[in-house]
Formats: C-alpha cells, structure tokens, sequence
C-alpha cells in the first residue's frame, strides 16, 4: 500500500531502536458508544465485510463485550472487541489502521487483551482467522497461539476458518469474576475474526 506520511505525523519507526518511542505515541483504554463513528470508519477501511452500526451498538449494550481502543491523541486507530466470559475469551476482531501496520501496533493490542484476560480470570482465548490472512496469523502465532483445527468453507466466500488458542497461567490473585454475564450463545454477533 502507497503510504502519505505528510497526513500522519504518528507513523514509520524506521530504526528498532525508535519502536519504543513510536509506541508511546499511543494509548490503549476502554472504547465506548461515544467512539462509535470512529470504529465504524476503522472497520470499513480494514474489513471487505465490515460490522454494521447495529452490530456495534448490539455488542456495545453487552456486558460481556470488551472494546478497547488504541489512540493517538483523540483519534481511535486501533480497536479489539472480545467477550469475556471467564475462564474464556473469545476474541471477534482485531484491527489496526492501515497506515499504521507492520509497527508493533496490533500486537501492542492484543498484549492488552491478554492482560485484560488476566485481571478477568480468563485462562484461555479462542479466536478464529481466515487462512488467507498471513499477517493476523502471524502475529497471533508470534504471541503464542497454537492452532486447533481447521473450519472448511466458514466464510461467506468459502475461504477457511483456522481456530487458534492461546492458554494463559492462572493468576491466584485476580477475582473470580468481574460482573454478571449472559451465557456466550445468545449472540447474533455476524463474524468473528
Ligand atoms: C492483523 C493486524 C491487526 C496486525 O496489525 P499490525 O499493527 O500490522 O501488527 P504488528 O505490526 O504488531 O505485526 C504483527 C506481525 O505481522 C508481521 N507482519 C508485518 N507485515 C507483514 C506482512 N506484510 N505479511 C505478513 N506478516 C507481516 C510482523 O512482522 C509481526 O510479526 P512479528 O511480531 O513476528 O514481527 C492488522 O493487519 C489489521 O488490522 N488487519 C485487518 C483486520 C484483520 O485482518 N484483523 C484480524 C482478523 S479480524
């Protein structure tokens, strides 16, 4: 992708040794209604089958969806969205602006996420990827996630679904469980990751 750095002043770390300094540059919290225009644009410039508004006001009114966002200022450039029902996490999407990829953003994401499942007694998270997405797969394998199995055809254009797994230390200090949940299968969530 041909990439305009004079609309982004955020981007290109181009020595390892700036990365850290790039990644300060942004702030990973709770992301809330108020940020849904924002994640409606994130989602149509990194999906070919975006999320709906009503599929985020759905997941936003849960109590066992988890969005957190990844900032730069007031600008919302990265987003996970998961339930957490413990001991699982169930991860539905993931995303980064494409501007900003390849940078350590999205694992920077989905370190918060493994963190957030900690503090929520959560032990395991589950997510599933299209085969063809190498970049996901890469990042999700580089943070330790072990394939489990292959769902043939789970897309609607017939591409495959690879189910992947990330096992997570039980931490004796966190709380059993953090509010009341509903059970994982009343969703009418459209896609998972
Ligand atoms: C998947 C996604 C979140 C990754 O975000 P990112 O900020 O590029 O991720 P990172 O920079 O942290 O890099 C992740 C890994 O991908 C690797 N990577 C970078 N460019 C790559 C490329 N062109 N091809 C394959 N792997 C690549 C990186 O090297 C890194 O692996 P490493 O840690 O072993 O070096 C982002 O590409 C995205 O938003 N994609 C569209 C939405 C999507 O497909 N989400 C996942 C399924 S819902």
């Amino acid at each position: 992708m041909k990439q305009d750095t004079s609309r982004n002043p955020a981007r290109e770390p181009d020595r390892t040794e700036d990365r850290e300094v790039f990644l300060k540059l942004f702030q990973v919290k709770t992301a809330t209604k108020a940020d849904l225009s924002q994640m409606l644009h994130l989602e149509r410039r990194c999906h070919c089958d975006p999320w709906t508004r009503e599929n985020y006001l759905y997941e936003l009114s849960r109590e066992v969806t988890f969005f957190r966002g990844l900032y730069r200022r007031a600008t919302l450039v990265g987003l996970t969205v998961s339930w957490i029902i413990p001991p699982e996490c169930h991860l539905l999407n993931v995303m980064i602006l494409p501007d900003l990829w390849g940078h350590g953003l999205g694992k920077t994401l989905m370190e918060d996420l493994v963190a957030l499942c900690r503090s929520n007694s959560a032990s395991q998270v589950l997510l599933e990827v299209r085969s063809d997405n190498f970049r996901a797969k890469k990042l999700y394998r580089g943070l330790g996630f072990k394939r489990d199995g292959l769902r043939l055809g789970y897309y609607g254009d017939g591409t495959d679904a690879v189910l992947m797994s990330l096992h997570l230390p039980v931490n004796p200090g966190a709380p059993l469980e953090r509010t009341k949940r509903r059970p994982i299968g009343d969703s009418n969530s459209p896609r998972t990751v």
